[in-house]
């Protein structure tokens, strides 16, 4: 297969452990309570209702330690980050997923700033921002300077929760605190450079997790990020950080959807008090292999889904929020449009049910199919996953 990805996102536009922190709820801002009762009320429903394997309890409670669900920011072109992001507020979201390499922080910044004012509805205590650390800052002394450029850009003084994005480190890229976005060209065009693995060749080997974990821990220390936690960890990566972390990672953020349902990494993780946010919920309909084509299989699509959610007369997209919810994940799902955004928060509000009956059949549909595939931009090299 050849991609012109230039790597993950920009073909779009694309020790031990002696304390695990996890915020409590008493920390947890007011106008999140209401968002996170109701997640609580509507997991513990389920929970009751059928099939309740005991560690499930403990998987809720660790996802509830996260707002249950948040807007995702992949792909949001900067000129529609900003609106999305006042949508979703007014629409009652409360969590937001960043990424430098969206190519967009600052847009979301603007935005954030034109929301977070003396006196206005939102206080940045009710909100709750994630970013991640990119690939070309693991390197200890560069995730400090990669965190205060997001802060900056973001224009925010504190993280709730710093993620380490990928488990692959690539050669240092130096950036331009002052530019205005960043990450920005000369030319005033989008540099790409931070998200560019050359097909493989600009990754460093010699950088180890245990060196970025511990400059995240140092975050955490001096009070820049509230939590630290990792994204597409493997079970097997993630044993080797908790043997040797001071912190524990509060959330692994994976991909997942009913065609890639992770259930042993989910469980690995429940066992570990990690804390499980699935990336791409709905099957991310707006990223495609163009080469593929239609081989790419469309979870919004699904005729199982289609069928259930007609008779429940529900969306297929809200069916997808209410499954990941069933299964004691918390989750971000990305939507430009204020429509969507109501539809997919509207899970919490207006839980949707779902039978034992309803989980096998989805359950049925696992095939394992991963929509981001590192190999594809990153060659064997920047193999991730089995
Ligand atoms: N950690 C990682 O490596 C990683 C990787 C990927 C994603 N993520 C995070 O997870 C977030 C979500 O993943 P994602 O963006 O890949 O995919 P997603 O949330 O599964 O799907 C987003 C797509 O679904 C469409 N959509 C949203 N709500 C809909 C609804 N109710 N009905 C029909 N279509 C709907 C959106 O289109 P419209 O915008 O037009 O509504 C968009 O094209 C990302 O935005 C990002 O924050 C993290």
């Amino acid at each position: 297969m050849s991609v012109t990805y230039l790597s993950s996102h920009t073909h779009i536009a694309g020790r031990k452990c002696m304390q695990p922190r996890r915020r409590s709820l008493a920390l947890v801002p007011a106008a999140a309570v209401g968002a996170l009762v109701a997640c609580a009320l509507a997991l513990v429903l389920a929970l009751k209702r059928s099939r309740p394997p005991p560690e499930m309890a403990t998987a809720a409670a660790a996802a509830l330690a996260l707002p249950p669900i948040g807007l995702g920011t992949f792909g949001l072109s900067p000129a529609k980050a900003g609106p999305a992001v006042r949508s979703a507020l007014a629409a009652g979201y409360r969590a937001l997923d960043c990424a430098p390499v969206y190519f967009n922080e600052r847009e979301i910044g603007d935005a954030l700033s034109a929301e977070l004012v003396p006196g206005g509805a939102i206080r940045r205590e009710d909100l709750w921002v994630t970013s991640k650390l990119a690939s070309p800052f693991h390197r200890g002394e560069h995730v400090g300077p990669a965190l205060r450029k997001t802060l900056t850009d973001l224009k925010l003084e504190y993280l709730d929760l710093y993620l380490v994005h990928w488990p692959v480190a690539f050669r240092h890229v130096s950036i331009d605190p002052d530019g205005p976005r960043g990450w920005d060209g000369p030319d005033g065009a989008i540099d790409y450079s931070i998200d560019d693995s050359d097909g493989g060749r600009n990754i460093d080997p010699s950088v180890t997790v245990g060196e970025t974990w511990s400059a995240m821990e140092e975050l955490v220390d001096q009070g820049l990020v509230r939590n630290i936690g990792v994204s597409n960890f493997p079970a097997a990566l993630l044993r080797e950080l908790l043997a040797g972390c001071r912190i524990a990672p509060l959330v692994n953020q994976v991909e997942l959807h009913p065609y890639l349902q992770q259930r042993g990494l989910v469980d690995y993780c429940r066992e570990r008090g990690v804390g499980v946010q699935a990336y791409s919920p709905l099957g991310t309909p707006g990223y495609r292999d163009d080469e593929l084509g239609e081989a790419e299989p469309s979870v919004l699509d699904d005729p199982v889904l289609v069928e259930m959610a007609r008779g429940k007369g529900v969306s297929v997209a809200r069916l997808c929020v209410a499954w990941a919810l069933r299964r004691g994940t918390a989750l971000n799902a990305k939507s430009a449009s204020a429509e969507r955004q109501e539809d997919n928060l509207a899970a919490l509000t207006d839980p949707v049910e779902l039978t034992d009956a309803d989980m096998e059949l989805i359950d049925g549909l696992d095939r394992g199919h991963r929509y981001f595939r590192p190999e594809d931009w990153w060659g064997a090299a920047g193999a991730v996953f089995d």
